[in-house]
């Protein structure tokens, strides 16, 4: 097999579906169907082998349950989630916390990540069921590429110590603004992990995200090196395009 590394698709807002370089597919934050981003011959996960879900709100796991059960994915959650998607019939879920790490599929290595969010669960009768904290992800895959996926976040400072323990090669940043930090910030986030890649997530869904690639282009001008991947939805990139 040609070794393409890492191969990412963005199906909009923080939906990642990620293959690994031995063929693995892993798909992070999963809200396709109702996803206005994902483009309808995307919305149709058939084959997955590990989901991620970085919290509990509906844009980011709207339909965990549903792929989980029709590909029998492993999951790994936080403690919570993992709590609430096996009392909806989800097999195979692994909660874990912020700080701890899981070595998967045997040499992939995946930790959770502090982000400064909610994460409320939308239940059937519309009330917010707990969901512990929102967290991001770090994998680190069987080739030593390390991606950091935020999940929804505003920038902190311990994003600096993020960037010393696991030297992420990509990050993938939230940028709209409204939930989660804008581009200024996400510039600064940049700065803090002192990463050489960004690929813009949670902008462009809904109007209220008003954040662009544009703008953190801007922000982000004065970083020395630094690559902007700025992904259209459904659009695939490998792993010699993102470093
Ligand atoms: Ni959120
Ligand atoms: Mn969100």
């Amino acid at each position: 097999m040609a070794d393409e590394g890492v191969t990412l698709t963005w199906l909009g807002h923080a939906a990642t579906l990620i293959a690994t370089p031995s063929g693995k597919k892993i798909l992070i934050d999963p809200w396709v169907q109702g996803n206005p981003a994902c483009p309808d011959d995307q919305k149709n996960i058939e084959n997955l082998d590990l989901m991620l879900i970085t919290h509990g709100h509906f844009d980011h796991m709207g339909d965990a349950v549903s792929i989980a059960q029709q590909t029998g994915c492993d999951v790994i959650c936080i403690f919570e989630i993992a709590d609430y998607l096996g009392k909806q019939g989800v097999e195979n879920v692994t909660g874990i916390n912020i700080g701890g790490t899981v070595v998967w599929s045997e040499s992939i290595a995946i930790t959770m990540t502090e982000a400064v969010h909610s994460s409320g669960i939308t239940g059937e009768d519309g009330g917010i069921i707990y969901g512990g904290s929102a967290a991001g992800f770090v994998i680190r895959f069987e080739n030593h590429f390390t991606l950091y996926h935020a999940g929804d976040t505003e920038v902190f400072e311990s994003m600096r110590l993020i960037g010393d323990l696991y030297s992420p090669d990509v990050a993938l940043l939230p940028i709209g603004g409204h939930f989660t930090m804008g581009p200024i910030k996400a510039a600064r986030a940049l700065r803090l992990i002192g990463c050489g890649s960004v690929i813009p997530i949670h902008w462009g869904t809904f109007a209220a995200l008003t954040g662009t690639p544009d703008e953190l282009k801007r922000a982000a001008r004065d970083i020395p090196g630094l690559k902007v991947v700025a992904l259209e939805p459904g659009e695939t990139v490998r792993q010699r395009q993102m470093v």
